[in-house]
């Protein structure tokens, strides 16, 4: 009976990085959370932390986001439960970097399938359900890479426009629903990303940009408390997203390529 008057907070890539902190934020505000990635053990001991240190309820899900039929049968979990999820956070994310052609197509495969078309299909479940529970709220995260093309990152940087620029597009077409969709454009942040993209994060280490993913969440649910549509953590990153439209396009095509291209092991 409790489980259907509580309302959750779900939270994709809340095992490491910005989404455990998100969590741990919301978690802090007394928010019932759903967390989900695929690392099974890690949520667990996050799910049982964030309980005892915050006495809220914490249930996770296991869920390879890059696999479409795991997602479905998450998907129709969700829409045949009890359980109503007000916020949606797609968090959940990875990169790759280096000369496309040389890219193993598995991982850019999974990149997209993570960044773009999971994070698609939750919000079209959620926002289903969401609209039939009279509203909600949802959080993508892009990436201040959203703003720019970037050579040798180029499909990472090609999802997080998308990311960008389907959560504004969707803010305008759902707000007589009352759901309200915010998009979270990050800089650098201190987390396994980088590893996990291969880029050399030693170089990136001592960045005058690089912020903690406390610092970034702790950003980001208070600017989702005022409802704004794009969240920029950071003066350096709102810098940073305006730039491009500064100089011409092809400007900003080579300064990204040397830039992304000095972090680029290979
Ligand atoms: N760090 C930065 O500088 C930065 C800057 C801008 C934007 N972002 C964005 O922030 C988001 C979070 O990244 P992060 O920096 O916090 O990196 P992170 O620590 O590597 O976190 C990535 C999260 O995504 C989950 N994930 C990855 N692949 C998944 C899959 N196939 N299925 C389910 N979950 C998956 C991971 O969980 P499992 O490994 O347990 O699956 C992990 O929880 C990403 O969307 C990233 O693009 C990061």
């Amino acid at each position: 009976m409790e489980n259907c008057m509580t309302r959750y907070a779900l939270i994709t890539g809340a095992s490491s990085g910005i989404g455990l902190a998100l969590a741990e934020a919301l978690a802090r505000r007394g928010r019932s959370l759903i967390l989900v990635a695929r690392q099974r053990d890690q949520l667990e001991t996050i799910a049982l932390e964030l309980t005892q240190r915050f006495g809220v309820e914490v249930l996770f899900r296991a869920c390879d986001l890059s696999e479409p039929l795991r997602l479905s049968g998450f998907l129709l979990e969700l829409e045949e439960g009890e359980r109503q999820i007000d916020l949606l956070v797609n968090c959940a994310g990875l990169g790759t970097c280096g000369p496309f052609l040389a890219q193993d197509w598995g991982t850019e495969q999974d990149l997209i399938e993570v960044n773009i078309l999971a994070l698609t299909r939750l919000c079209h479940t959620l926002g289903n359900l969401m609209a039939i529970h009279g509203g909600g709220q949802i959080l993508n995260v892009a990436s201040v890479a959203a703003f720019h093309p970037a050579p040798w990152m180029s499909t990472y940087y090609a999802s997080k426009a998308y990311v960008l620029h389907f959560s504004e597009g969707l803010r305008e077409e759902l707000k007589k629903t009352g759901i309200k969709v915010s998009v979270l454009c990050p800089g650098l942040t201190r987390t396994a990303f980088f590893r996990t993209a291969q880029l050399a994060v030693e170089k990136l280490a001592h960045s005058r940009l690089m912020m903690s993913p406390e610092e970034v969440a702790l950003y980001a649910v208070r600017a989702l408390d005022k409802n704004r549509a794009v969240i920029i953590p950071g003066w350096r990153n709102r810098w940073l997203a305006r730039a491009p439209r500064l100089m011409p396009r092809w400007m900003m095509r080579k300064l990204a390529g040397v830039t992304t291209k000095a972090y680029c092991p290979r």
